[in-house]
């Protein structure tokens, strides 16, 4: 590593450089639906230089196998076996990467409400859980600069990642935004419905046993109840750069 391609950590902090590539660095992003995880861990990806894992996109794509080869439910070992079969990875050279099973992308299906509706279920089922778990250490293995996001990123899946995100908001805040997602998307909708179906899906997810949805210890915790996308994304920003220009310091050290 030479001067002159090692930024300072002060070059690094207050300019929008990159993560040095000699870094391996992970951050997680947890927290309950409709707190636009997915988004600002899309747009702090970019803005970084490092790879975006999608998790829930995972999950949801288990659920399309489910419906779309009519396993049901109970036959649990059914469909652990079908999700490995199809050997669920992403195609990186878009972005957002495509999730692809048995070499098919899934990314329109896995977002229609029939899957959306029975997602929770099949995320609680603990050796899917298992398997997942350790296909995301894998990609994280083979991506090592990598945002992820999900339920159960920091406090399971990466322990040990250099910064940890817990985003939350107020459930009817996370109502009206998906309430907006989907007019935009031309359908008709009832916010106190989607109100109640939110605060349902937080309770399957705070409640199962294996991955539960809570707040690592050490995770820094943000509301984005009054904050637009573009505050929530400069304020994570700020602190991995801060997090990573410590790193890059004691590294120099
Ligand atoms: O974030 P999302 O709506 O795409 O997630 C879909 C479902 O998957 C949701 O019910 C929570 C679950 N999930 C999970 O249990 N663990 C993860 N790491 C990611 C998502």
């Amino acid at each position: 590593m030479t001067a002159t391609d090692t930024p300072t950590t002060l070059q690094f902090t207050r300019t929008r450089l990159p993560v040095p590539t000699h870094l391996p660095v992970i951050i997680t992003i947890d927290g309950p639906a409709g707190t636009g995880k997915s988004t600002v861990a899309r747009l702090l990806a970019q803005r970084l230089g490092l790879d975006f894992l999608d998790t829930g996109a995972m999950y949801r794509a288990a659920a399309a196998i489910m419906l779309d080869r009519k396993i049901d439910p109970e036959e649990i070992g059914e469909l652990v076996s079908a999700v490995m079969g199809a050997d669920l990875h992403f195609d990186w050279t878009t972005d957002p990467p495509t999730i692809l099973a048995w070499d098919d992308p899934m990314d329109h299906r896995i977002r229609q409400p029939d899957v959306t509706g029975a997602v929770s279920q099949v995320a609680t089922i603990g050796e899917l859980r298992q398997h997942m778990v350790r296909k995301q250490r894998v990609i994280a293995a083979q991506h090592p600069r990598l945002v992820t996001e999900g339920r159960d990123q920091g406090s399971l899946v990466f322990p040990d990642a250099e910064v940890k995100f817990y985003l939350d908001a107020d459930p009817g805040v996370r109502a009206r935004r998906r309430a907006e997602q989907l007019r935009e998307a031309g359908n008709e909708v009832d916010v106190e419905k989607l109100r109640e179906q939110i605060l349902e899906r937080d309770r399957i997810d705070s409640t199962r046993s294996d991955g539960p949805l809570i707040c690592p210890r050490d995770a820094i915790r943000i509301d984005t109840s009054e904050l637009d996308l573009d505050s929530v994304v400069t304020l994570l920003e700020k602190h991995v750069r801060d997090r990573i220009g410590a790193l890059i310091a004691s590294d120099g050290e």
